[in-house]
């Protein structure tokens, strides 16, 4: 069975290198963010690492070529050349560039490269003197206008004991590079404006003591990559958090939940959607103290703290006619019930519940288990990636959306007919 329509597919060629090890790092940040991989190796990188290792990691069948060919195997790589939605070759060879180069498809590997209309994104890694030797350079020129992606290779210590160009760049950056290309091809949500809330409140006590929560902002940050990557206009309103802005986005800071209730009522008038994943103190000090609060020599210490105001709920006062809110929902207890409940009070047309007493769910971990909780139902998803979770909300949210501007238009043609169809009937 394939990939489900949602996730995107990245065919991974591993050609042989020292560097085969990192692939399979590359192999994992690209999963967690919800890509699909499948992996095709040459006889050389099976030297290096064993395909069992990537069939583990990826969960699929790994291609090779073993020159003692099944029967389907012509069938398989044009299969794995359509399912392509990107054909990324991490570590990419000398070899292998020459063979692209010149359009030679004497293996698993080189045929099915030939024969994919994905992008095509090469990550090459070998020794500096290969690097810079002409041919390389001409067959990367010749790849580049073709329009092959080019992750050129980092300077540094190589394997070989050389120093100089020929190591391979960072996984990160090559799954970054990755996933620019992916989304590149699906601005499917340009013109959508999508206000997205992130992180913790900080809310002080004195100078140099604040109450906070777990929130590391990572939920609502993947949130905001996930729509701006497929074209939408994002507001993100962040708490204090150790993340980098994602790009594209325009970031507005708070540190209270005042700060931020004032911030999103000011930006949510000309929203389309609304995803509230910022976990806001409900309470904050009746006073701040000016100075250091002292030890209380024995004494208790007693903090009186007062009701901050509740943004999700001011909001949903004010929600207009084909505006989509969601909420989330962090619970330790009777989470359906809670999330059912925070739907209606808060008029929200989304709920995303998450159990955060569960293992890889919840605050500061990087994956998620969550519900979907509507006034039509619920749906419950599996452990996923953060970037997962995000881009099912996103694309959930965008569905809700629809639904209703369909419903209003449904309804006025309703009314319209109503009013104007008798009229009509006269007429006639
Ligand atoms: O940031 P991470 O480490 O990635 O963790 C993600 C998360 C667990 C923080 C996130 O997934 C999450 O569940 N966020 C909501 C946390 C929360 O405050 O839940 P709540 O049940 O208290 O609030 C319900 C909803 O009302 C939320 O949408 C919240 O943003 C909103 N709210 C809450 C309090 C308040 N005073 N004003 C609000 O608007």
């Amino acid at each position: 069975m394939g990939a489900p329509e949602s996730k995107k597919c990245v065919v991974l060629g591993v050609t042989g290198g020292i560097a085969v090890y990192k692939a399979c790092v590359l192999l994992r940040v690209l999963q967690k963010q919800g890509i699909d991989v499948y992996v095709i190796m040459t006889k050389n990188a099976c030297r290096f690492v064993a395909p069992l290792t990537f069939e583990t990691l990826s969960g699929h069948p790994v291609a090779v070529d073993t020159f003692e060919r099944p029967a389907t195997w012509e069938v398989e790589h044009i299969a794995l050349a359509k399912r392509a939605d990107l054909f990324l070759i991490a570590p990419a060879t000398a070899n292998i560039l020459a063979k692209m180069a010149c359009g030679i498809a004497d293996d698993m590997l080189s045929t099915t490269v030939l024969a994919t209309r994905a992008p095509v994104m090469v990550a090459p890694a070998m020794n500096t003197g290969m690097w810079d030797n002409p041919a390389t350079q001409e067959n990367l020129a010749v790849l580049t206008r073709r329009g092959v992606h080019v992750v050129s290779p980092a300077t540094g210590h190589l394997a070989c004991g050389d120093q100089g160009a020929g190591k391979l760049e960072d996984v990160s950056v090559i799954a970054a590079r990755a996933m620019e290309v992916l989304s590149a091809s699906r601005k499917d949500l340009s013109g959508l404006r999508i206000m997205v809330t992130a992180g913790p409140s900080r809310e002080a006590l004195d100078p140099v003591r604040y109450i906070t929560n777990r929130s590391s902002g990572k939920m609502g940050y993947a949130i905001a990559r996930a729509a701006a990557r497929r074209g939408a206009d994002v507001t993100l309103l962040t708490g204090p958090v150790a993340l980098e802005a994602p790009q594209g986005v325009r970031v507005l800071r708070f540190t209270t939940t005042q700060e931020l209730y004032e911030l999103a009522l000011a930006h949510a008038g000309n929203q389309d959607i609304l995803i509230q994943a910022a976990a806001p103190a409900d309470y904050r000090a009746q006073e701040i103290a000016q100075q250091k609060i002292k030890k209380q020599r024995g004494e208790d210490f007693v903090l009186r703290l007062i009701e901050n105001p509740d943004v999700a709920a001011a909001l949903g006062k004010d929600k207009r006619a084909g505006q989509v809110f969601v909420g989330f929902a962090a619970e330790t207890n009777d989470v359906l019930e809670h999330a059912q409940e925070k739907l209606r009070k808060k008029n929200l047309d989304m709920i995303v519940a998450n159990d955060v007493t569960r293992e890889g769910a919840g605050f500061d971990v990087d994956t998620n288990i969550v519900t979907f909780v509507t006034q039509d139902g619920i749906e419950s998803l599996p452990l996923m990636s953060k970037d997962e979770v995000a881009e099912r909300i996103v694309s959930r949210a965008v569905a809700l959306r629809a639904y209703i501007v369909l419903s209003a238009v449904a309804y006025a043609r309703r009314t319209f007919f109503a009013f104007f169809g008798p009229i009509r009937g006269k007429k006639s």
